[in-house]
């Protein structure tokens, strides 16, 4: 029987989480369980770290799982290399869908930076407006340059910001263009850091970006394992039946 189990944590993995429940497939999703509020699934959803490569592992075979599919954003590299791992160890199959990463286009600004670290060096020592889009882990790295103003979207407001000027915005992706464009006037924002996440989901504010001619400082991924991927919802559905058919 096929029973895969999702690792998700974005919106590609919930598009995915519906086609698979329109096409009455008995998956399994998973998340980490950072936000407060995820979004619902219409799948049976479980919440939490599995507990390392071992740890995955364990679960895969005690759940009687058929099929990994990885759609974790492509900065979870941790949790993709367990994946991998875990189904190296244990003989299933892993798929991930992976987004592909954005290309600077005419008129864009960018910097590629290869980590957080790199990010927060190639900041300017002057004191500015900073959208520093990035999520809400990591923020620590930018109390370097304490001299900025931070500008953060969170999905959950913040206990406490380890930055001295930062402000956060509540709000959850999808995010439009009218809606960033409007975000970076407002908060005359003067460069923008942002992980080069891929998708259209968060590209918005890089397209306000090149309209407004603001400098975007983008983090490259972080390497991934070797594995089988696809781009598309309709691809990973191919691949299930497939294997259904035994092909
Ligand atoms: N990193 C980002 O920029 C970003 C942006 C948007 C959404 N997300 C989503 O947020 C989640 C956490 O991201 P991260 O960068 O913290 O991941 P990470 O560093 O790769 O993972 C750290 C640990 O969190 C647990 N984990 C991660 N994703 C999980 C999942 N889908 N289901 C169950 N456990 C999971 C695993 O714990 P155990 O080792 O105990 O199994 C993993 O080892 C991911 O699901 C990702 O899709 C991340």
């Amino acid at each position: 029987m096929l029973h895969p189990l999702i690792l998700g944590g974005t919106t590609e993995a919930t598009r995915l989480a519906h086609a698979l429940a329109v096409a009455g497939v008995q998956a399994v999703f998973s998340y980490a369980g950072r936000t407060d509020a995820p979004v619902a699934q219409p799948l049976p959803t479980r919440i939490g770290g599995f507990g390392g490569a071992a740890g995955l592992a364990e679960y895969l075979r005690a759940e009687r799982i058929s099929h990994v599919i990885d759609a974790t954003h492509p900065f979870a590299a941790g949790m993709s290399r367990n994946a991998a791992e875990a189904c190296a160890a244990t003989g299933i199959p892993l798929l991930a869908l992976e987004r592909k990463p954005w290309v600077a286009g005419d008129g864009d600004r960018w910097t590629g930076v290869p980590d957080l670290d790199a990010a927060v060096a190639a900041l300017p020592e002057a004191p500015g407006r900073i959208f520093l889009a990035i999520g809400r882990q990591h923020l620590q790295a930018f109390a370097a340059k304490p001299q900025h103003h931070y500008l953060l979207r969170l999905v959950d407001p913040p206990p406490a910001l380890p930055l001295p000027k930062a402000e956060a915005v509540i709000a959850r992706g999808p995010f439009t263009l009218e809606g960033d464009l409007a975000l970076l006037a407002a908060q005359d924002i003067g460069l923008i850091v942002a992980k080069n996440s891929g998708g259209e989901g968060a590209r918005a504010k890089l397209e306000a970006a090149r309209q407004r001619r603001i400098a975007v400082i983008l983090i490259d991924r972080p390497a991934l394992p070797e594995r089988a991927s696809v781009e598309t919802v309709a691809e990973v559905l191919d691949w299930l039946h497939q294997a259904r058919l035994g092909v």
